[in-house]
């Protein structure tokens, strides 16, 4: 039997990144972010969403900038990846009170989070206002990651970046867990 549960935004699995920015003074930005996911192959585009009815620094930062970046944090970072969403840049340098440190991303004018293993450069395509939350389309115009999680072929190894998911129904952090089939053969069996 189904029942029905409160309506809430959800997404399984969601996960808890990090967009950065510099604002207008060029100081850098960073807040977690849960409403964030691929959306285009051609070219490579994220869309993520940031509450416009709260004051949100880095919204304000990547709307004037039009380039942010995105990192994708590891489970041993998820101290740092919750103090970046529950403390505002209006009120402190939050990147320094972690003591991570930042550059100048290579094709973006905007700052990538060295301690973070995987970041994307993204430039702003399209914004839309959807509710509460303002929709950030970005071109994803360079990838930087570690050589550490990164293969003989270049290739990006996901169980190195270990990325945290996150469940907003109850405000936990989770590990993703094992790999468990190929895509686009473990159907198969299926296809006549
Ligand atoms: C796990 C987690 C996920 C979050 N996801 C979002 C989100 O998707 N969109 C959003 O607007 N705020 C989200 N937040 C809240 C912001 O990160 C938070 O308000 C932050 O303090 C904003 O910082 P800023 O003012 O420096 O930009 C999230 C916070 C946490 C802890």
């Amino acid at each position: 039997m189904k029942v029905n549960v409160k309506n809430h935004a959800m997404m399984y699995p969601a996960p808890a990144v990090v967009a950065s920015a510099y604002d207008e003074n060029g100081r850098a930005d960073a807040c977690t972010l849960a409403f964030a996911t691929m959306c285009s192959h051609h070219p490579p585009a994220v869309m993520i969403a940031i509450n416009s009815t709260l004051k949100r620094k880095t919204l304000k930062s990547i709307l004037e900038r039009k380039e942010f970046c995105l990192a994708f944090a590891g489970i041993d970072q998820v101290s740092e990846v919750d103090y970046l969403g529950i403390e505002s840049g209006y009120n402190e340098d939050k990147l320094a009170k972690i003591n991570f440190t930042h550059q100048r991303a290579e094709k973006v004018n905007a700052p990538i989070i060295n301690e973070f293993r995987v970041s994307l450069e993204c430039r702003v395509m399209h914004i839309s206002e959807v509710g509460s939350h303002t929709q950030i389309t970005g071109e994803i115009v360079n990838v930087q990651a570690d050589e550490s999680v990164v293969d003989e072929k270049g290739k990006i190894i996901f169980e190195k970046v270990n990325p945290i998911a996150y469940d907003d129904i109850t405000h936990s952090y989770f590990s993703v867990g094992d790999r468990i089939a190929d895509a686009f053969k473990a159907g198969l069996k299926f296809k006549r």
